[in-house]
Parts: C-alpha cells; structure tokens; sequence
C-alpha cells in the first residue's frame, strides 16, 4: 500500500483522501488552515457530502487518515504527494495557479527522495510543467537532484456524488512520462484496476485537456437544451419529450439533457472560462464554448423575463423560493443561477421567502445584498404561505411531493414557477396552479 499525502483538504482534496484511505492507502491530508485541521480532526467535516462523514471519521479513528498543518513532515515520509488546493478564476478568466505552484515549490523543498506529484486540481494545460520546472528549480536551489515524477490525474466527481464518484468512475485518467509513474498510480488506484475500471494512461499535456474538454462539453449539452427549451416554449413543443427521444439515441444520451435555469457550481462555469481563454490565447478560440458561457449567462436572466412575463409585474409580490444551491444535495451556492435571478426579482421590486435544506450556510452571506427584502424559513410551507408565487430553483427530493391540499389552506400563490421541470405541466394546471416550466 502506498503512503500518500494530499495537500488541501477541500471538496476535492478530502474526498480523494478519504476514499483512497478507505481504499487501503495511509493518506496524510495538509493544510495550512488550521482551524480546518483541528475541526476535521473532531469529526466535523466542512462540507456536506453525503456519506463522507462516515468515511473520514472511520479511517481516521483506524488512523489510516490523518490531518496535519504540517507540510514538511507530509512531504518527507510520504511517496506520492497529491496536489489538491484551489485554482479560483483571475480576472481575466484564466485560473490562477498561485496555490498550486506554491504547494510545489514547498514540495521541493522539503523533497528527500523520489517522489510522485499527482496534480488533482483543474488546472490550464501545461501546468504540470510548469510544477515540474518550479521543483526542478527550487531543488537546484537547493543543490539537489532527486529524481521525482510528474503526474495529472483528473478528478470528475460531482458534488453530492463525489463518493459513489470516485468509488466508480467511468475512467480513471492518468497523465504521466514514465513507466515508474504509471505503475505507482496503479497502485494508488489498485482496488479499481482490479475491478477492471478502464485507465486512460496518457501524456500530461492530453490528461490536462481532457478534464477541460469533458466539462466543457457538458456544459454546452446543458446549454444547447437550455437554448432549445426557449424554442419549445416559443412553438409549442416539450422540451422533455424532445430530451427524452433524442437521449434514446445512444449517441447522444439522456444525461445532462435536462433544461432548467442553466448550469451553476464550482467547475462548469469556471472550467468553460478557462477553457476559453486557453483558446484564445494560443490564436485558436472555441467559439462553441464562448456561444455557452455567453448562453448559460442569458439563461438565468430569461428565467426572470419569463415570471415578469407572466405576472405582468414582480413590483409588491412576495414569493416563496424553493432552493437556492447550485443543484441538490450539496449546500454549495458558488455560481448557483439563485446568485442572479433572486437580486434581479428583489431589483424590480419583489419580496423573498426563502427555504433550503442546506442553504442556510452561505445563503446570507452570499445573498448579503437583498437581506432586507429576504426572510429565510425552515421549512418548505413556512416558504410558501402567504405568497404570491412559487419559484422552485433547486430539485431537491423534499420539493417533489408537495402536498397541494395544505397549499391551498396556506394561501400559497397560484404562480408556480418550476425552473427544474419536476411538475407535469398537465396535472399542474389541472390543480388550478399558473405552471410555468422550461421549454414545456
Ligand atoms: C461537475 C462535473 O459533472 C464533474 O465531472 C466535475 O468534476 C465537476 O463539475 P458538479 O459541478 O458537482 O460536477 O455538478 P453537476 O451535477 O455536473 O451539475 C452542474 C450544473 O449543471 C448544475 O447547476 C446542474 O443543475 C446543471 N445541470 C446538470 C443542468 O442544468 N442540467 C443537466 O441536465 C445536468
């Protein structure tokens, strides 16, 4: 079993720890917060992810997973050390690899041997050279020649996901330069080789890329139903039947065909920007790829076009707003199209009652601006009585079962705004409700 560190214990860093501890692996996870250290330490665990807990509290109690703040210690007794820190999106775009090269720098500083750097985060191709030349120079710093490897190993793990995820991938991608490399990361990945999970042993440069390339695709199959829902409501067509008979064409596939108020989260939005900008920076854009951020931006602003539509105006309406993270299960709101379209209703003049079950966390700060116009609720029907229309924004599970005998006895709106398409449009407006979905 290999001993590993994993430096950044954030979604990505402490999902990858934990699991490969549970894989068998002695996993070291660093990190220079140490508020985060000590928290993780005591079991508590700073994101949710479902059935995370259990993992790290479990092998960390079997001391397979450790925490420290301490860097140099984690570099020295561990073989492969995992680079898993942020890359946040500078101005311009592109992603700023300041974490990710420091993390390499201190690597090579403390480096007492060879050693496997696995590049976890997403990060702009050609990176890994760039972590390769920085240890190579802070070594030469040092007047030594350790011999150590460079590799990239996406992750593809959605949130909410993230353990069945990275328990089994569709593929394990590994981009590395030497036979040694590809060996050790088989041993990393040992328990999923053996379950004949397919490896895609490539370069760095083309590992890099695939991680861009796959989300920015997914990201433009999102935003082309998204475009052609807008279509559907336009001639009369359902957006879900059309999603439905061409996912049934095994080329396409149903998955990420679902319409709604356009993509959110920590990696599509960010990952389609990087992209673009790597593009364009070597003289060739993806005019596909800036067509969908341009569009997915266009989607949310559409979803508040189209209740103004609808009601003729937002000005004095109260509304009770059902979900505000960027998708369900995860309390993570980062580019989350609520983020857009509630300061746009609160902008015009409307009044927010607001309920999600794990949005309470960032939801005030980040929705900071509109608090005097925003009341946050407890509960699904505290969020809706007393209103004027129902947004629903997030498909979390609570939100599909609501039971329209109590609505009606809580004067709830008869506006139903169904931004996830989880009500029938038919049996909606059977019930008397004004249902509007998208593209149905
Ligand atoms: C994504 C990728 O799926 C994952 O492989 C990568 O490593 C990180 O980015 P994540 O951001 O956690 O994962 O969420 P995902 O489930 O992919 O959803 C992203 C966004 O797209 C959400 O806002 C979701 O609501 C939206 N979406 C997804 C749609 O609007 N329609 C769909 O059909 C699918």
């Amino acid at each position: 079993m290999a001993k590993i560190a994993v430096v950044g214990t954030g979604y990505v860093g402490l999902v990858s720890g934990a699991i490969l501890s549970d894989f068998g692996h002695t996993i070291t996870c660093v990190d220079i917060d140490q508020a985060k250290i000590e928290n993780l330490k005591n079991g508590i665990i700073p994101i949710f992810e479902p059935g995370l807990d259990i993992i790290v509290k479990k092998n960390y109690e079997n001391k397979r997973l450790n925490f420290t703040t301490d860097i140099k210690s984690a570099v020295e007794t561990n073989d492969v050390i995992f680079i898993a820190v942020g890359t946040p999106p500078a101005d311009d775009g592109s992603a700023d690899l300041q974490y990710v090269l420091s993390v390499g720098k201190s690597i090579a500083t403390y480096m007492n041997g060879y050693k496997v750097v696995v590049d976890k985060s997403t990060v702009p191709i050609g990176t890994g050279q760039k972590v390769k030349k920085m240890i190579r120079d802070t070594l030469g710093q040092r007047g030594f020649e350790y011999d150590f490897d460079i590799v990239s190993n996406p992750e593809f793990l959605r949130e909410g996901s993230a353990v069945q995820d990275f328990t089994h991938p569709d593929r394990v991608v590994i981009g590395a330069e030497s036979d040694r490399a590809f060996e050790i990361m088989k041993e990393v990945y040992r328990v999923l080789y053996i379950n004949e999970t397919p490896f895609v042993e490539t370069n760095i440069e083309t590992a890099e890329m695939i991680k861009y390339a796959s989300n920015a695709f997914l990201a433009m199959k999102i935003t082309f139903i998204n475009e052609v829902a807008n279509v559907c409501e336009k001639v009369g067509a359902d957006v879900q039947k059309v999603a439905k008979a061409m996912g049934q064409d095994g080329r396409i596939s149903p998955k990420f065909l679902h319409a709604g108020p356009g993509y959110g989260g920590s990696c599509f939005p960010k990952d389609t920007l990087a992209l673009a900008r790597i593009a364009q920076d070597c003289g060739e854009p993806i005019s596909l790829i800036e067509a969908t951020v341009q569009a997915n931006e266009r989607q949310k602003k559409k979803m508040v076009e189209k209740i103004v539509t609808a009601m003729g105006t937002v000005e004095g309406k109260t509304f009770g707003v059902l979900g505000v993270t960027f998708k369900p299960n995860t309390d993570d709101m980062r580019d989350a199209p609520s983020l857009v379209i509630l300061p746009e209703l609160v902008k015009l003049g409307a009044k927010l009652k607001v309920y999600d079950p794990e949005g309470r966390k960032e939801g005030p700060w980040r929705l900071k601006d509109i608090e005097s116009n925003l009341e946050w609720c407890e509960t699904t029907y505290d969020a809706i009585e007393n209103t004027d229309a129902i947004i629903l924004l997030t498909e979390w599970n609570e939100f599909r079962n609501l039971e329209f005998e109590k609505m009606k006895k809580l004067n709830t709106g008869e506006y139903f705004f169904d931004l996830r398409n989880i009500y029938n449009k038919e049996i909606m407006l059977d019930k008397g409700f004004k249902y509007y979905g998208v593209g149905v």
